[in-house]
């Protein structure tokens, strides 16, 4: 439990976010995909990354960190042996609380020439994996979800061939499309995926440095087609991850939420796929400024926010939804403590992902800021947050979610009296050094 209180005074600085976390996790994956060496800089060092690293050394991929000499900089090196060069695990590989490591290993699973398993912890084993056993099993994977509940723990038997598939997913999702681009790796033929919107494309960018031949289309009826020609070989390259801009974004809102605040954020991914929470807010008002823009595969800056008192339309009402959603999916809970404080009603739609998140987002939210004043209510695919009523301290559960206990940290600057955050060493999940780093700027 942490106790937090309302920020005494505007908040100014200078601060680096730890790397990418989806990004991190790529770089050892297809690191391990590829041949040779892929040395990553910038590595999240975070519970559901290392989870990865620890799930790739089950397979018999040999990972080193270690302190480059010249420079101090910590690096980890993957040395991949290609894509058919892994080991029979000798136990169940154990995912921790990581969705993506749990999604985007089982498309590399489903095509190796032995049996295997994975599950996570508890709220692993309650999210759903039918949104890839579906695609896995028309590819000619045999994928059990042991329970029969369509959730972890999952079982892949070895050695069936897998071909390639054209997938429409019903949801926008860079876990599915990821998984299913994995297995398409080692199909026969071509593999596409289109999707409603374009989710992050991190695996795009990155597997095409590698080698791989995989781009984004946009589709004649307007869906986000991902395109895979398989059989190029991968082989392994340097990666420097930029910070995560899901993290740098309670910082965001830290500046926006405390008065005469301002905070320059250093390093951020802006990739486009990934920006949304940037394009929101700057419609809402907020005095945001990307500097030293460094624009290559995955776009980075440095980003200064300034305080600012955010507002809806001539109505007093902001709608978040439709192509923003994926754009953005990470960042809603920091948004809606923001909305809360903001004067208008804001609208949030078409997120009905959120539910299924590490915790339900939708409810858990809701609660969370029920809890601490503000007028909000939960709808089917979002929630309408009745902005502009003071926010008051109050316990806040976090589910174990670490973005919940990070969003209420950041509402706690600006609400009455004392929050305590039950649960919040769960921020090691993605941002172990975030209740220090926030120290660092009151
Ligand atoms: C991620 C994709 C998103 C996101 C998650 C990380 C990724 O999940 O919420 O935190 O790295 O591919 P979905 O694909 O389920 O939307």
């Amino acid at each position: 439990m942490i106790a937090l209180e309302r920020a005494k005074h505007p908040l100014k600085g200078d601060i680096f976010v730890p790397g990418d976390k989806s990004i991190s996790h790529r770089s050892i994956m297809f690191g391990a995909l590829a041949k040779g060496t892929t040395e990553v800089t910038g590595f999240l060092e975070s519970a559901d990354c290392l989870s990865t690293i620890d799930c790739f050394k089950k397979l018999g991929v040999e990972i080193e960190h270690s302190i480059r000499p010249t420079n101090g900089v910590p690096t980890i090196t993957v040395h991949g042996g290609g894509l058919n060069n892994f080991t029979a695990p000798n136990s169940t590989l154990y995912t921790g609380n990581s969705g993506t490591t749990t999604r985007l290993m089982s498309g590399i699973l489903s095509a190796q020439p032995f049996d295997s398993m994975i599950t996570g912890d508890m709220s692993i084993e309650k999210r759903p994996m039918e949104r890839i056993i579906k695609p896995l099993t028309q590819m000619g994977a045999e994928v059990t979800s042991i329970m029969g509940n369509g959730c972890a723990p999952l079982r892949f038997t070895g050695g069936r061939s897998l071909h390639g598939i054209n997938y429409r997913s019903p949801v926008s999702s860079a876990q599915v499309k990821s998984c299913i681009m994995l297995a398409g790796l080692y199909a026969e033929g071509d593999t596409v995926v289109y999707e409603p919107a374009l989710s992050r494309n991190h695996t795009e960018i990155m597997l095409s440095a590698f080698g791989a031949d995989i781009h984004n289309e946009v589709a004649r009826d307007g869906s986000a087609a991902c395109i895979l020609h398989p059989g190029m070989p991968l082989s392994g390259m340097k990666i420097n991850v930029p910070g995560d801009i899901s993290s740098a974004a309670y910082f965001m809102a830290a500046a926006l939420i405390v008065p005469d605040s301002e905070i320059l954020i250093r390093n951020v991914g802006i990739n486009a796929t990934r920006a949304g929470i940037i394009t929101v807010l700057k419609q809402m008002g907020a005095d945001i400024t990307l500097l030293n823009v460094d624009e290559s595969h995955e776009p980075k800056a440095d980003i200064l926010v300034r305080y600012s008192e955010l507002h809806g339309n001539e109505n007093h009402q902001f709608v978040i939804g439709g192509k923003d959603i994926p754009r953005m999916i990470d960042e809603l809970p920091v948004v809606a403590v923001l909305a809360a404080t903001a004067d208008c009603d804001t609208i949030i739609k078409d997120a009905a992902e959120l539910k299924i998140k590490e915790s339900n987002r939708i409810d858990t939210v809701v609660d969370g800021l029920t809890k601490m004043g503000c007028d909000v209510e939960a709808t089917d695919d979002g929630m309408i947050i009745h902005g502009g009523r003071p926010l008051r301290g109050a316990d806040i559960d976090s589910h174990s979610d670490h973005r919940l206990a990070m969003s209420f940290a950041i509402a706690s600057l600006a609400a009455e009296g004392t929050t305590r955050i039950l649960g919040d060493e769960c921020v090691g999940i993605s941002y172990p050094s975030f209740f220090k780093d926030l120290q660092t700027l009151l």
